[in-house]
Formats: C-alpha cells, structure tokens, sequence
C-alpha cells in the first residue's frame, strides 16, 4: 500500500539522487533514503561509477542492517553483480521490510530487483514519484530505452516567439544569468551539437568559459551538422579546434575540396556518414540524425546540447529526438524576426506536440521553461540493443 509520506520520501531521494554528477556514467543518477519510524536513519546517492550504488550508499551508514525500515529508492534496485554486488540483495540482508521504488530500470543486466525481493518476502511498491525519477535518470534511461544519448535542446526566444531578429542577429537574445546556466549546461553534455547556419551566423565557440573555474571544466566536443561542408576554416570552431569539433557531412565528395583540407589543416575531424547507412535495430529509425546521434553514442557521448538554430531544432523534433527542451523567454519584442521553430508537419491543434512542464525558474529578467516531452510506453524502444550498458 501506498502511504501519504512516500511521494514525500521519494523527493527527498530525488534531491539527494542529483548531487551526483556525469561522474557516474554510464550509469544512472540514484537516490536512496531509508526511514524507520517516520525518521530519516540513513541516505545515499550514487557518486562515481565503480562506486557504491546509492542503497549500498545508504545502507553503510547503518553497517548494512535495518531491521523493518523501509527504504526510498529512485530506480529499482539491480539484482546483478556489476562492478558492485546486488543491491536488492544487501537490502534483503539488512532486513528491509518495505522498498519503495521510483522507475524501474529497463536493462536487462540489472532488472529483477523487484522479483529478488518479492521472493525474499519484502513489500515492494513502484511507480512512486515516477516522472521525476525517471527525469533523474534520463540520461541513462534514453540510452536503454532509445538506444542514443539524451538530446537536451536550448533556445532562448522573445516574448513573440522569435529567435533571431530580422537580419539574423541572436546576440543576445537572453540575459548573464540564462547565458551561465547554458555553460554549466556544456560542462554536463559530452558534446554540444549545432547546425551550419548556427555557425555560419554566429561563429560560435560552444566552450565552457562561463563558470567558476573553466580551467578544470569538462569540455565538451564541438559537433556541427554540416552536409555540404559550409564551415569557414577561419571560424571560431575551426580556430579552436584543439578542443575537439568534430564536423558531420553527407556526401563524401565534399570531403575532396580544398575547404576540407584546411579544415583538417586546422584539426577538425570530418565525419562522413551516408544516410541510411547505419543498421537499424528493432524499430529504431534509421533516419541521418539518428545516425549521427549513434555515431556519437559510440564515441561515448551520453548527453547531447543541442545549440541550434530552427532548421536543425525543427528536424530533431520532427524526428522525437528532444528528450528534454530548455525554452528562455526574454522581455523583448521583435515583431518580424526567425521563429523558434519551423515547420514540424502538423497541421492540426490535435497533432501539436505535447510537452510536460516539468520546471519554471527565472534567471534575471528571463524565464526559463524546462521541458519533457509526453511519449507514450508504445514508442519507447524498450532493449535496444544499442541500450546494453557495462554493468553497473
Ligand atoms: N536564440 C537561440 O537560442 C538561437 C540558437 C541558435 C541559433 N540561433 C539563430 O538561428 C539562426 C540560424 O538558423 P538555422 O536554422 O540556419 O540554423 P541551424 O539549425 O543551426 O542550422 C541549419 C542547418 O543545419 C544543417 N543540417 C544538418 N543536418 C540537418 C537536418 N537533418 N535537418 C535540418 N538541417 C540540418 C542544414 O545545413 P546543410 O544542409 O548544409 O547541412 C541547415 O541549413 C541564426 O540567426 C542564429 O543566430 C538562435
């Protein structure tokens, strides 16, 4: 039975769940909290792969027994040995009377948690704060679910919608404050994606710089999505090469022209990927942007920001490849200008598609709409081969 204090707890492990870091990947995200008598007697999270889950986490606080408590966790506890033994075994042995779970975890290696400890007699509930759990865990879920890395998208608009003003300046369209969040955004993601209008436009970096101490963040690899090969070798990204971009195109030709020798003179890696080349698995579209998204997958690229403008923004939408928008509303009016999005082949209000609002927040004079979008369990990829994971 579901108690009134159990959405309760389970936040609480939520909380504790996302002081963890991308240190812990490909791992997911986890929280643990285990109560006795209405009372926090211990917690934990998972900090580091290799490290001790969260439960195991938790349960070290109490030398591993807890007679009749009930413990908290986000994801259902794996029933494997990984790196680290099973957790649902640990928390059978301490004695836990009642485990209440959050997601249930779609890999094959560590599922069965649920049936461990029904079979040893203890209360199992699911499903208890799901979304935010699952929202904890969304890197690693996209990758069992959908088989690619997480795409957060972020866009900063005006009050009417625009993107751009009318000669194409976006510069800038939001304040400090959303423009610092976007960095530690960049230090999260393994790669910042953008389009060829993007960096033609802007002549972006799409570094780190704006944070406490950018000399020992994360960078992340600079990826632009540019068929025919358009990227300037005295752009940005070309000049700064050395911390990684990396330039997809289409055809194979382009990668003969004299634009592509200086760009690798410079240190850019040219990838050509032919559409519909890569195999598709399952039911998982085969489509270039998927391609892509795999390739990067298998460089060991978990989390994607996508920084782009509305041509290739409107083509992952299209495609349900945004598993995460983050939309900054400025104060500003510009009337004529570049729409946030293009055309997204819906024609009708009934086949709109449907976000959940999971978070509103105002930085500065902006504010910031973080978004999910709803899909439903029917198209979720549900073991992709592509989702396997080591052990965790
Ligand atoms: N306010 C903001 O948050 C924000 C953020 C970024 C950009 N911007 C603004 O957006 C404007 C640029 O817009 P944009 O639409 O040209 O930029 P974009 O979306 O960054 O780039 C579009 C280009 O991406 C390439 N692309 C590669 N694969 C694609 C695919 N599968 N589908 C669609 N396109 C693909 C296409 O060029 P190829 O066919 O050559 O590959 C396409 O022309 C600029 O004014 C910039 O300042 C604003």
């Amino acid at each position: 039975m579901i108690s009134r204090d159990d959405a309760t707890w389970m936040r609480r492990a939520v909380e504790l769940g996302a002081r963890g870091t991308r240190d812990v990947r490909p791992n997911p995200l986890v929280g643990c909290v285990i109560v006795q008598d209405g009372q926090e007697i211990a917690s934990g999270w998972h900090a580091k792969v290799g490290g001790p889950h969260a439960e195991a986490a938790a349960l070290a606080e109490l030398a591993g027994q807890a007679p009749g408590a009930t413990a908290y966790v986000t994801l259902e506890p794996c029933a494997h040995f990984g790196r680290t033994p099973p957790c649902a075994q640990a928390l059978v042995h301490a004695g836990i009377a009642r485990v209440v779970i959050g997601a249930l975890d779609p890999n094959p290696q560590a599922a069965g948690g649920v049936a461990t400890l029904r079979a040893a007699g203890v209360e199992v509930v699911t499903g208890v704060e799901e979304e935010a759990c699952r929202a904890l865990a969304e890197v690693f879920l996209t990758r069992m679910e959908r088989g690619r890395p997480l795409v957060q998208a972020k866009l900063a608009m005006t009050l009417d919608g625009r993107i751009a003003a009318k000669d194409g300046t976006s510069r800038w369209i939001s304040g400090p404050e959303a423009r610092r969040r976007v960095h530690l955004w960049r230090a999260e993601a393994e790669a910042v994606l953008t389009g060829s209008g993007t960096a033609q436009v802007d002549d972006p970096t799409l570094d780190v710089r704006d944070v406490d101490d950018p000399s020992t963040a994360s960078q992340p690899l600079r990826v632009v999505l540019d068929r025919r090969l358009r990227l300037d070798p005295e752009s940005r990204l070309a000049d700064t090469a050395r911390q990684r971009t990396l330039v997809f195109v289409d055809d194979p030709v382009v990668l003969a022209t004299d634009r592509a020798r200086a760009l690798r003179d410079r240190g850019v890696e040219l990838v050509c990927l032919v559409a519909g080349t890569a195999p598709t698995v399952g039911d998982v579209d085969g489509s270039w942007l998927t391609d892509v998204l795999r390739a990067l997958a298998a460089r060991g690229v978990h989390h994607v920001l996508a920084e782009a403008g509305p041509g290739l923004t409107s083509a992952l939408l299209r495609q349900d490849l945004v598993d995460r928008l983050d939309l900054f509303i400025a104060p500003k009016l510009l009337g004529a200008g570049v729409p946030v999005v293009g055309d997204l082949g819906v024609a009708s209000l009934d086949q709109a598609l449907q976000w959940r609002l999971d978070g509103t927040e105002r930085l500065g004079d902006d504010v910031l709409l973080t978004l999910r979008p709803r899909r439903t369990v029917s198209n979720i990829h549900r073991n992709s081969p592509f989702g396997q994971s080591p052990a965790r």
